[in-house]
């Protein structure tokens, strides 16, 4: 109740009426439902049964090998793309969209993506539309990039998604006093939020008008998730109301959420779902050895069935932050592929490591924007010239763990499409014009600074201390 209350408060701090007001009110009331499931996680724990997690049956995870080809793919004029795009790169400390990072020369993630789409339509003579949910974090500078393509052959719309209250976890009230100010007081609630989003913003309702019936979601910043007409004919073809594409795991994939039967029906068990003593069991990739790519394709006719009939509980995700001011603060936030458990006719498609390519820290930007991969048309594709197949492990520490610090101490990305493996720690900066090559490991000890200079090739070089080349 007291919560009910302070969420009252702030929508009556909101100073226009009209729209705003009750798209605030109706916000805040879907954070409530969110904030009641905490409360009874917190009462009653719910951790999924161990004993009914079941493996998936082979016949709902199809092979992406084994998919027919289809000679034309006769529902790509059906399909819409979304990009969920709301999200802030807190692990790149991003002050806005990472989508807009360049990714090649004045190409950012969402210029690519908007290619891809036009190219797509040029080839097959179709008009699939591209929606970007966006979020108060990176409206702004997703609509600066995409007002670049408002002649060109795709429509793209763009939506924002909810904003919820953090939560102070002391007093399990909101941090925010205004609906107004207090920026940092507000999140982004994950890319969950889609499917109310979709609703709120009406999107939902103009696709279905505009005859569209698939739509394929996929993260801004995963340049792999192209539109692929093979899954798409596969989900016509079996009436699969929802496909989640999935992939072998790595060991930079063990918390990532993989799909399981349960009770007998298909849903993506979480880390967090996990009792603590099967974690382990979690982990391993012998037991569960795919993952969800968050690339889903959802039938827009189902969906709006399932939101008419009372919506989506999506399985709550709880992150505690720490503030400036040392207060810890909650964020209850929904993962997309949780909707899953929803759908009467769900399955996955196990797909190729390559339609997954995200950008979660410095190195995996790095990685992109070098010579690893290369343009192919409008899609990113990696460097056939590349001897080994694999992809090179790239490792840099704390000194590049901001975009900023990232950008400044890589004056040019090296040549690196002969490098295998490199380590970076300590502060070490990169001139211009420098190759790399098989296992480069580059140590500045505390306090020491090394600089390689303009023109350097290192091949299997380890260079530590306070050495300079
Ligand atoms: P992640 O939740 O994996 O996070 O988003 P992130 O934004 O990439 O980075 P971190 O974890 O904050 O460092 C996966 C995709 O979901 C979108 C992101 O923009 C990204 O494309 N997303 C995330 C949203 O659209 N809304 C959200 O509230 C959160």
């Amino acid at each position: 109740l007291e919560m009910k209350d302070a969420l009252d408060r702030l929508v009556d701090s909101a100073q226009d009426s009209g729209t705003r007001k009750s798209e605030l009110r109706e916000e805040m009331q879907a954070f409530l439902r969110l904030f009641a499931s905490y409360i009874r996680r917190k009462r009653e724990s719910d951790v999924l049964i161990w004993d009914r997690i079941h493996p998936v049956s082979s016949g709902q995870i199809g092979s992406y090998d084994s998919l027919p080809a289809s000679e034309y793919p006769k529902h790509l004029r059906k399909l819409a793309v979304l990009k969920v795009n709301g999200g802030l790169g807190t692990s790149m400390g991003m002050p806005g969209a990472k989508s807009a990072l360049e990714v090649k020369p004045g190409l950012t993630f969402l210029d690519l993506t908007v290619r891809q789409i036009a190219a797509l339509n040029r080839a097959h003579g179709v008009d699939v539309p591209l929606l970007l949910m966006t979020s108060f974090h990176t409206h702004e500078d997703t609509t600066r990039v995409v007002r670049r393509y408002a002649d060109s052959r795709v429509h793209v719309t763009t939506f924002l998604q909810s904003r919820y209250p953090r939560v102070l976890k002391e007093s399990m009230l909101p941090c925010a006093q205004s609906a107004e100010a207090d920026h940092d007081k507000w999140y982004p609630p994950g890319h969950g939020d889609l499917y109310a989003s979709l609703i709120h913003s009406g999107v939902l309702d103009r696709l279905l008008a505009q005859g569209k019936e698939y739509l394929f979601v996929s993260n801004s910043d995963n340049l792999g998730a192209t539109v692929d007409e093979h899954i798409l004919e596969h989900m016509a073809y079996t009436q699969a109301d929802f496909v989640m594409e999935v992939t072998d795991k790595t060991r930079a994939d063990v918390q990532g959420g993989t799909l399981v039967n349960y009770d007998g029906h298909i849903r993506l068990l979480e880390l967090a779902q996990v009792p603590r003593d099967h974690t382990d069991d979690f982990k391993s990739a012998r037991n569960f050895a795919l993952f969800n790519t968050n690339n889903l394709w959802i039938n827009l006719r189902a969906l709006k069935r399932i939101m008419d009939n009372g919506g989506m509980a999506l399985d709550l995700i709880v992150r505690e932050k720490l503030t400036d001011d040392g207060q810890t603060v909650c964020q209850l936030e929904t993962a997309a592929g949780s909707a899953i458990k929803h759908f009467d006719h769900a399955l996955g498609v196990h797909v190729p490591r390559a339609r997954f390519i995200p950008v979660k820290t410095c190195g995996d930007l790095l990685l992109l924007q070098s010579d690893v991969y290369v343009l192919r048309g409008d899609a990113l594709v990696p460097n056939p010239e590349r001897l080994f197949t694999t992809i090179p492990v790239v490792k840099l520490g704390e000194h590049y763990r901001k975009i900023e610090e990232f950008q400044e101490r890589f004056r040019q990305i090296p040549r690196i499409a002969e490098l295998d493996h490199l380590t970076v720690t300590g502060d070490v900066h990169w001139g211009r014009n420098i190759t790399l090559r098989g296992t480069v490991i580059v140590a500045a000890s505390e306090g020491q600074r090394i600089d390689i200079p303009s023109g350097t090739v290192l091949e299997n070089r380890l260079i530590s201390g306070n050495l300079n080349v």
